[in-house]
């Protein structure tokens, strides 16, 4: 009689797993829920193990009921578990989309608004003016042959006017140009006239980098090349520039001595600091200088074998830190190289 209490009392108990675990299996909120509850009814040290580890204190007859009756409700409890399983990961992804879709609390990446540095902008300015004028740009190599940075430029070795660019010379011959008017002679050679064209590029100089002095600078050559070309061209063309580069309203042209240019000359514009009462910027000139230029000696046509008979032509060259430095109002060079984003980000 006691044994078969303990019978009934035990299948009653099997039946309540099964019972408890279809409750609470399908209230677990999470997988991780679901696992440790799936555990507690099915797993190796579970409340079915359990019952089947006393299973030899019963009559043959009893284990077989109890141990069949066991699998049985394991294997349902299996397939609740499995069930509610694929609900809840069911449940997780809908969250997760749900969650990108409208959780618009997360902090997004701070992306820092890009802008151009100040030496590409003016170039940019100074590209659009010239080929609005008609200009073509092009572009010439950085370490220059002696031939097309002085001779093909009437600057013989020999010759003293050499001494007016300080010129760093590498091992093997070459120079890094000191001046974009290389490229004036390579494009006489390559072109055939007539031809408008503006050559903005790296010169290098042995200098002792000062506020106003660098190694490395940056400069544009231009060069009109044309049957009736006429300093009246280049003064014209020339004054336009400025005045749309750097709202210049009042300009000069003085004498000025370079060996490929005849006449040469230098555009000055009335200081735009202190419109030419005197100021540092100015030197108390009232006038800075800021484009070298002249009508194409008959030299440099000969050299690139144009007939100087029959052409004309002006060259300038532009120094551009120099029109960066006026547009912008900085007044050391070197803070245009540095890299320096606390500086960079003013502009
Ligand atoms: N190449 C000259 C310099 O660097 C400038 C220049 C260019 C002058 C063209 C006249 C004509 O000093």
């Amino acid at each position: 009689m006691m044994e078969n209490k303990q019978y009934i009392d035990v299948l009653n108990k099997i039946g309540k797993i099964l019972e408890d675990a279809d409750d609470l299996l399908n209230k677990s909120k999470d997988l991780n829920e679901l696992d440790i509850r799936f555990k507690v009814f099915a797993g190796k040290k579970g409340q079915l193990t359990e019952i089947l580890r006393k299973i030899h204190s019963y009559a043959e007859e009893e284990k077989r009921i109890i141990g069949s009756k066991s699998n049985e409700i394991k294997k349902k409890i299996e397939e609740i578990y499995k069930n509610r399983r694929n609900e809840l990961a069911d449940i997780k992804q809908k969250k997760d989309i749900n969650t990108c879709r409208v959780d618009l609390t997360i902090p997004g990446n701070y992306i820092e608004k890009p802008h151009k540095h100040p030496i590409t902008a003016v170039l940019e300015d100074v590209v659009d003016f010239f080929s609005y004028m008609g200009f073509e740009v092009v572009s010439g190599p950085e370490i220059e042959t002696a031939h097309y940075n002085f001779d093909a430029l009437n600057i013989p070795a020999d010759h003293p006017a050499r001494d007016m660019w300080d010129t760093f010379y590498l091992l093997n011959g070459l120079i890094p140009r000191t001046h974009t008017s290389s490229v004036q002679a390579r494009i006489m050679e390559e072109k055939s006239p007539p031809f408008r064209v503006i050559a903005p590029g790296r010169c290098y100089r042995y200098e002792a980098v000062d506020a106003t002095h660098l190694f490395m600078f940056n400069q544009m050559e231009g060069l009109f090349v044309d049957k009736h070309v006429r300093l009246t061209d280049l003064k014209g063309i020339l004054e336009e520039a400025v005045r749309y580069l750097l709202g210049a309203k009042k300009i000069r042209f003085r004498p000025a001595f370079y060996p490929f240019v005849e006449p040469g000359l230098d555009l000055d514009i009335r200081c735009i600091f202190c419109g030419g009462k005197g100021c540092s910027v100015c030197k108390d000139t009232g006038w800075i200088e800021v484009i070298p230029c002249g009508m194409v000696h008959p030299n440099v046509f000969k050299y690139a074998g144009i007939d100087p008979s029959e052409y004309r032509g002006f060259a300038f060259g532009m120094g551009f830190d120099r029109i960066v430095m006026l547009k912008y109002n900085i007044n050391d060079l070197r803070l245009l190289y540095q890299g320096n984003l606390d500086v960079l980000n003013q502009f």
